[in-house]
């Protein structure tokens, strides 16, 4: 097991972060429908993905892995998975931009994970993908404690738009 992070939480949960595995399956499962049946500040608004559908997603996130495309680190609590963080590459012009996803399971929240998940998947991002000279991240224009934790996390030279349609504000950041 290739461990990232072990430590505790504000709180004083024990955390440990690793890369994934196939093993995960199920955990990464319920982790997104949790997620989306909260309909919280993320794409899924309550649709739920399979077993199927998520071995699919795992398979390729491994391959990409290897590759050299994605970084993407599981935080887990008591075996439980409680956080997930990925840079997957972008293509054509935008090659060199790297797309971060972030999130934290509900109850988990406020405890410094998500904090550390950033430090930790930004130095893997930087470490593992050739081609990464910037990371975007997408955040909901209403989600302004993501937008907060953009700014507590050091993200520099971000650029913030708005986009009519889905309502959503981008901001980037160059290192
Ligand atoms: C955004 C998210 C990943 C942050 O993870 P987290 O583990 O809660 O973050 P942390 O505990 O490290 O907190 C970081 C900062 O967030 C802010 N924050 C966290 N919880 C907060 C709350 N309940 N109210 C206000 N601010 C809060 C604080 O500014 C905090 O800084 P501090 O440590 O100086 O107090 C998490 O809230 C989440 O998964 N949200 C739902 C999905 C989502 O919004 N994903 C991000 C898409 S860009």
């Amino acid at each position: 097991m290739n461990i990232a992070y072990q430590g505790k939480t504000k709180t004083g949960k024990e955390i440990i972060v690793r890369y994934l595995e196939m093993a995960d399956l199920e955990k990464m499962l319920d982790f997104i429908n949790d997620l989306s049946d909260e309909k919280t500040f993320v794409r899924y608004q309550g649709e739920h993905e399979t077993v199927d559908s998520e071995k699919k997603y795992l398979e390729g996130r491994l391959e990409a892995i290897k590759s050299g495309e994605t970084v993407h680190l599981l935080v887990f609590c008591d075996g439980k998975l409680v956080g997930a963080s990925d840079v997957h590459m972008m293509d054509k012009t935008e090659k060199h931009i790297g797309m971060l996803g972030i999130s934290v399971s509900k109850n988990f929240r406020g405890e410094g994970i998500g904090k550390i998940l950033m430090n930790l998947i930004e130095e893997e991002a930087k470490k593992k993908l050739s081609n990464l000279k910037m990371i975007t991240l997408g955040v909901y224009f209403t989600n302004t404690i993501a937008r907060d934790c953009t700014k507590k996390w050091g993200l520099q030279s971000m650029e913030y738009y708005q986009t009519e349609s889905a309502g959503t504000v981008s901001s980037r950041t160059r290192f």
